[in-house]
């Protein structure tokens, strides 16, 4: 290519080489929010601190052999004491806008039949009045993924369908307290990855699994992650007609309210006819099954094909209820896997390499260089089945645009976790690999902006190594990384260039 800045990209996997243009901030529209994510969970510590009650994560995380080296976010990264400095360090990358939740059981310890807990509350007042001090917008997801013990108790997590008042009453305690600051709301985080973690994998809480994705003594696989699903989206329509009708209309703020969903990219195995029908029917099982409820007010034909009844009815009312429920899409995005059609060839798998979504028969996918002649999709991070595929990032965006009438979207996560070991350190610090990562899917992501994409803002997953769920401390995506002794954050190679970045400095010359 005549443009000196352009090189190969991710040449070995499946030789297909993949070319990065250098990107600048200056090819992103003004008003395009850059920014970095992080969880409550995953940061916060201060686990039964200032009348926080324990989450089922806090509970989760005790039993031998669910987390990694038996981690817990019990400190986690000491947030809940040293946000400020956190927000510093956020002004000072340059950032935006910040993404962050808000605790369930800090602000509500035992759902809505107890008080609000005023501790809590001043903790995210401080939190959204020292980003707005900053000029930095608060981006906030009301649940990601942790909530009360108690309701997980009472009602089998998200599997009964009252605990939806009780979600609705947590989102109008934030809209109540934070509505008159915040402008950008999720309601929920991944969807998609609560039912397929927590009801069909057996690896978040409640634990519930059944073969062959896990093996677990709880659960039926085959219904379990529909109705969870379909409780979230209910809840999640509750909270979003609530905002718009009694807060929007009182309020001087416009604020926005939308879902984030984990966006997996799926391509063909081959140009076979089949595996094309696979990969579409992956893309509809994993995005389209919340994005169409939310958009049209219905499952997807292509669901409801394969589930039968097994897949839960909106009543007529709960379609009005949900229709139209977003006013942007939110898309978490680290990877493409490929689909294979196991419908008209058998297909087999275990564990992680199966697919979620119900009938394992129909979808069938590989991720493996074993399970695909010995050639990966990408270059492999430190997640399982997360590869690196930056064009994955312009057909997500692609995809979601023609199905969904190019409705706002945000890049609400994209980030790398590195393969190398603890005892790899310095390469760790000096992350060469994940500036590659975040150059190449900003590229890919302006490619989809230039044919028309109507794409409002990016976030890097994450600020700072936190926990990473079922993986502990040992997955580690940050642009900061945190001395787990000392629990001094540190910025690697990625921060001076994200720093950069949002400075419109180009770092390739
Ligand atoms: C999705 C989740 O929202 C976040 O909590 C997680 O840490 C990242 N992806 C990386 O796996």
């Amino acid at each position: 290519s005549a443009n000196p800045c352009v090189r190969a990209y991710n040449q070995g996997g499946n030789g297909i080489a993949e070319e990065f243009e250098d990107v600048k901030r200056s090819d992103f529209p003004a008003g395009f929010l850059f920014g970095v994510s992080t969880s409550s969970y995953q940061i916060e510590g201060a686990i039964l601190e200032d009348g926080k009650s324990l989450s089922d994560w806090d509970v989760f995380v005790r039993k031998i052999g669910n987390i990694k080296n038996g981690d817990t976010g019990d400190i986690a990264t000491d947030h809940y004491h040293r946000y400020m400095e956190d927000i510093e360090i956020i002004h000072s990358l340059g950032a935006d806008a910040y993404r962050f939740s808000i605790s369930w059981p800090r602000i509500l310890p035992n759902g809505k039949s107890g008080g609000v807990n005023a501790a809590g509350i001043m903790f995210y007042n401080s939190i959204i009045d020292n980003l707005l001090l900053r000029g930095i917008q608060p981006f906030v997801t009301i649940y990601h993924w942790d909530m009360p013990q108690v309701l997980s108790d009472k009602y089998g997590g998200w599997l009964n369908p009252l605990i939806q008042d009780d979600f609705l009453h947590f989102a109008e305690t934030c809209f109540k307290n934070f509505g008159d600051r915040v402008r950008y709301w999720v309601t929920i985080n991944e969807p998609n990855t609560v039912a397929e973690c927590a009801y069909e994998r057996g690896k978040h809480p409640p634990g519930h699994c059944s073969p062959p994705l896990g093996n677990c003594s709880a659960g039926n696989s085959d219904t379990e992650p529909l109705i969870a699903v379909h409780n979230m989206l209910l809840a999640h329509a509750k909270a979003s007609k609530l905002y718009r009708e009694q807060f929007l209309a009182s309020q001087i703020l416009r604020g926005v309210i939308g879902m984030v969903l984990h966006s997996f990219m799926f391509e063909p195995l081959t140009d076979d006819e089949h595996n094309k029908e696979a990969a579409d029917r992956a893309l509809a099982f994993n995005l389209a099954w919340a994005l169409d409820p939310l958009v049209f007010g219905d499952y997807p034909p292509e669901m409801r094909r394969y589930h039968g009844n097994e897949l839960p009815k909106f009543t007529s009312e709960e379609r009005l209820l949900i229709r139209d429920s977003i006013d942007f899409i939110g898309l978490n995005h680290y990877s493409t896997l490929y689909a294979k059609d196991c419908i008209h060839s058998s297909c087999s798998c275990s564990g992680s390499a199966c697919l979620p979504g119900g009938d394992r028969a129909i979808l069938g996918f590989v991720s493996t260089s074993a399970e695909n002649g010995g050639v990966l999709i990408g270059e492999p991070t430190g997640m399982p089945r997360f590869s690196v595929v930056p064009r994955g990032m312009e057909e997500i965006v692609d995809y979601t645009v023609n199905r969904y009438d190019n409705k706002p979207i945000f890049i609400t996560e994209n980030g790398y976790s590195s393969p190398l070991q603890q005892d790899q350190l310095d390469g760790l610090q000096h992350d060469v690999k994940r500036i590659e990562f975040h150059q190449a899917y900003l590229a890919s992501l302006a490619r989809a902006m230039r044919n028309g994409a109507d794409v409002r803002g990016y976030f890097v997953w994450t600020l700072m190594d936190n926990f990473e769920w079922s993986f502990g401390y040992d997955v580690k995506f940050g642009l900061y990384s945190v001395d787990r002794a000392t629990l001094n954050r540190n910025p690697r190679s990625s921060a001076k260039w994200y720093r950069n970045f949002l400075r419109n400095i180009s770092s390739n010359g």
